[in-house]
């Protein structure tokens, strides 16, 4: 049996934009990837330029800690620099574009 990562879609809304995600990469490294502009800068989940929420699906997180609260997580706030996809997904970020 082969050990073929899953490759999840990623849809953005309000833009509509459309981007899949292959093996261990973050919401953020596979936009870049797909020419699709998500807001980013530290790229290491401090910073939270890159806030978006989670219309649906579901991710964790390549840190223990995103700089995100409880509330914010509960709200359904994720920071895509450090979020991987577990099912295919759907974010809301108004920042994004086509690049
Ligand atoms: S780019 Fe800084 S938290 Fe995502």
């Amino acid at each position: 049996m082969s050990d073929s990562f899953e490759i999840f879609t990623v849809k953005v809304l309000p833009a509509g934009l459309q981007y899949d995600v292959e093996g261990d990469l973050s919401l953020l490294e596979a936009a870049d990837m797909s020419r699709v502009q998500l807001p980013s800068s530290c790229r290491n989940g401090t910073c939270r330029t890159c806030l978006s929420r989670l219309v649906s699906g579901e991710v964790t997180y390549t840190i223990e800690w995103p700089g995100l609260s409880a509330e914010e997580k509960a709200e359904g706030y994720v920071l895509p620099c450090v979020a991987r996809p577990l099912t295919h997904v759907v974010l809301e970020q108004p920042d994004a574009s086509a690049c």
